[in-house]
């Protein structure tokens, strides 16, 4: 099993006081910072785009920044959040129609390369892209908002995924989840093979230090329960 990974989701922190936010998160040991980026159009939100990134980078020494692009055109985007510092893009399935020229892109800057697939959008798209990309999202709630109801339909479609890794010689593959995670249901994803654990209100909301603590502590809790 990988090692967990807790990626709080900035969409859910204090937008009048990032800076503090984010500083809790990387004190707390927090791995990742999970960047939402969602234009209105493949998502009905929008949120903020690579000039953020540019701004928090300095202070993200002990973080990784990972950018979950929720946007047509992805790969118009890639570069520039390159530039400013991403260490990890994802890109939806469901609107990139050359995946893996998009895949072959985002590696081109040196960068770990991932896919998002929606709730319901079937396996198959992972199958196929799984040996070209460094890590799989899978959604546990629809794109487009923080703090909604998780879907539990992820957990077989996780470990079906995760079977499906391990049988291919493909365990470095990472699978991470995101939507609805919070600490009392955090040994669903890892249980059923999720290691990077992305939790948006799950962490922001009440206090950053604890929730992560305590995210972490279920999720290692789980994770020995994971064959
Ligand atoms: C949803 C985003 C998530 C979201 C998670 O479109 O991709 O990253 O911010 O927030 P919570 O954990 O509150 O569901
Ligand atoms: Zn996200």
């Amino acid at each position: 099993m990988n090692k967990i990974k807790i990626a709080p989701s900035l969409l859910s922190a204090n937008f009048l006081n990032l800076e503090k936010d984010l500083i809790e998160c990387i004190n707390a040991g927090a791995e990742i910072l999970h960047f939402d980026i969602m234009d209105g159009h493949f998502v009905p939100n929008i949120t903020f785009g690579p000039m953020l990134l540019k701004s928090l980078k300095p202070l993200m020494k002990n973080i990784l920044a990972d950018v979950h692009l929720m946007i047509e055109n992805s790969s118009n985007y890639i570069p520039v959040f390159a530039e400013y510092g991403a260490d990890m893009i994802s890109v939806h399935v469901e609107n990139n129609k050359h995946l893996y020229r998009v895949l072959q892109l985002i590696k081109s800057f040196k960068i770990k390369a991932g896919i998002v697939l929606n709730p319901l959008t079937p396996l198959e798209y992972a199958y196929q892209a799984a040996e070209y990309s460094d890590f799989i999202l899978l959604m546990s709630v629809n794109p487009g908002f923080g703090g909604q109801d998780y879907i539990s339909s992820f957990e077989k479609k996780c470990l079906t995924l995760k079977n499906y890794l391990i049988k291919n010689n493909l365990k470095n593959v990472e699978i991470e989840v995101d939507g609805g995670i919070k600490a009392d249901n955090v040994n669903k994803a890892v249980e059923n093979g999720a290691n990077i654990i992305v939790s948006g209100s799950g962490i922001f909301n009440g206090n950053i230090k604890e929730n992560i603590l305590k995210l972490r502590e279920n999720a290692n809790k789980a994770i020995s329960k994971f064959k």
